[in-house]
């Protein structure tokens, strides 16, 4: 909310931007009153039900959806740009195996802008090719660390296979049942795209400098790490993972609001209604608990709602909270669900970081200046 006048020029102040419109995007729209989403017009749940994490990044990155030909192409392209230079995979070896995967993200994504084969070239083309090798490399990046940390070999990509099924192929070595890779493959479309959120902003102010691509995209990487954003989902399972039982949440959620911290996965700047992307993750981790016969994180997740939908009815879920037991029940480790997120949010990354090349001007606000005035330097001696 626009909550104070600076104190020079008259200027409006809004912490944390609340309320701020930043600039125009033609990427994905947000009616929080409403609670719906959609990208380039199309609403999210319609492209869940029936588009796949592909043909959402076509639509992100050329404005409509492709046809059967252009899906082919792209989806051939995506393929094609999935291995990793073998100076990555070194770079993978040396980190420790404790590292977070996040930070091993950032940093290969960084490292990777040193062995762009369009070196050089700032053209649309060349950042379009960008944007979609940057997207097939990000599960690789993702499933090859996390092997080498359990001492295995990273496995090459599986052409045979589409984006979310080859992930998790790379990751366990065996090529995935068709539903799982269906459900991670919705909640990649899930999270492919959201307006100017923290990360995507980031990425937009990098790219709003005429920095690289790989510049924007290791800051929104980074940004999206922290537990108010992206970080979230890993939090809300350490959460369900150390009560452990469904009669331990209800005191959990009471003892949390009582002193005042924050519980994640619940919240959120702009909607206002439920978010649309956590009614159809809800319904994942529900189908998921029935399929597999584990519905412990289901229930727990169901009792935590409920206690704050009672106590705390301003507090809606958002995107972070089912997803964190649909991600369990897949068998996705816990520290790579944020990394997830990340492998659908690249998508819509690259798409923001194209629209702000098409039509940049540097992103700089004021600042209100808090801090004293007019002070007499003293030399060193004399302090
Ligand atoms: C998403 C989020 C960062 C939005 O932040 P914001 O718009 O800046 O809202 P604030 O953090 O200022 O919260 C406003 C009030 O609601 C409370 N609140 C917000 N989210 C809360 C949560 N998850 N649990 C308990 N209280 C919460 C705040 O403590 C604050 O209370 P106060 O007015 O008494 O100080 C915030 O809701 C949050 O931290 N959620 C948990 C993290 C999370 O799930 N992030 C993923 C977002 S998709």
């Amino acid at each position: 909310m626009a909550d104070k006048e600076a104190a020079t020029g008259g200027t409006v102040t809004a912490k944390g931007l609340e309320g701020v419109t930043a600039g125009s995007t033609a990427l994905s729209l947000i009616e929080g009153q409403v609670g719906r989403l959609s990208y380039r017009g199309y609403d999210i749940n319609d492209l869940a039900n029936n588009a796949s994490f592909e043909e959402v990044c076509y639509l992100l990155w050329f404005g409509d959806l492709p046809t059967r030909s252009q899906l082919v192409d792209l989806g051939n392209q995506l393929r094609s740009y999935r291995e990793l230079p073998g100076a990555i995979l070194d770079l993978l070896r040396l980190f420790p195996h404790e590292a977070t995967p996040m930070d091993v993200l950032r940093t290969a994504v960084s490292a990777l802008s040193m062995f762009d084969p369009d070196a050089g070239d700032g053209s649309r083309e060349a950042n379009i090719r960008r944007a979609m090798r940057l997207t097939a490399q990000f599960p690789t990046i993702v499933a090859a660390f996390d092997r080498i940390r359990n001492r295995k070999e990273p496995l090459a990509p599986n052409p045979a296979l589409g984006h979310a099924a080859n992930f998790l192929y790379m990751l366990t070595g065996e090529e995935p049942a068709e539903k799982s890779a269906h459900i991670l493959d919705i909640a990649l479309v899930l999270h492919a795209d959201h307006g100017f959120n923290a990360s995507t902003f980031a990425a937009r102010v990098a790219a709003g400098t005429l920095a690289d691509m790989y510049s924007a995209i290791t800051a929104a990487i980074g940004t999206l790490k922290g537990p108010l954003h992206g970080g979230a989902n890993e939090q809300v399972m350490r959460t369900l993972l150390s009560l452990g039982a469904v009669d331990k949440v209800r005191p959990f959620v009471e003892e949390s609001l009582t002193s005042k911290r924050k519980i994640m996965g619940f919240g959120h700047r702009v909607y206002k209604a439920d978010d649309p992307r956590a009614i159809m993750l809800r319904e994942l981790s529900r189908n998921l608990a029935e399929s597999t016969g584990n519905r412990k994180w289901f229930e727990m997740s169901e009792r935590m709602r409920e206690t704050m939908e009672e106590l705390k009815p301003n507090l809606p879920v958002n995107v972070d909270f089912y997803s964190a037991s649909v991600y369990y029940t897949l068998g996705i480790p816990v520290d790579l669900f944020t990394p997830v997120f990340a492998i659908s949010r690249v998508s819509g990354w690259t798409a923001h970081v194209l629209e702000q090349y098409a039509d940049n001007r540097l992103i700089r606000p004021d600042a209100d200046y808090i801090g004293p005035r007019n002070r007499d330097f003293k030399p060193v001696d004399e302090r």
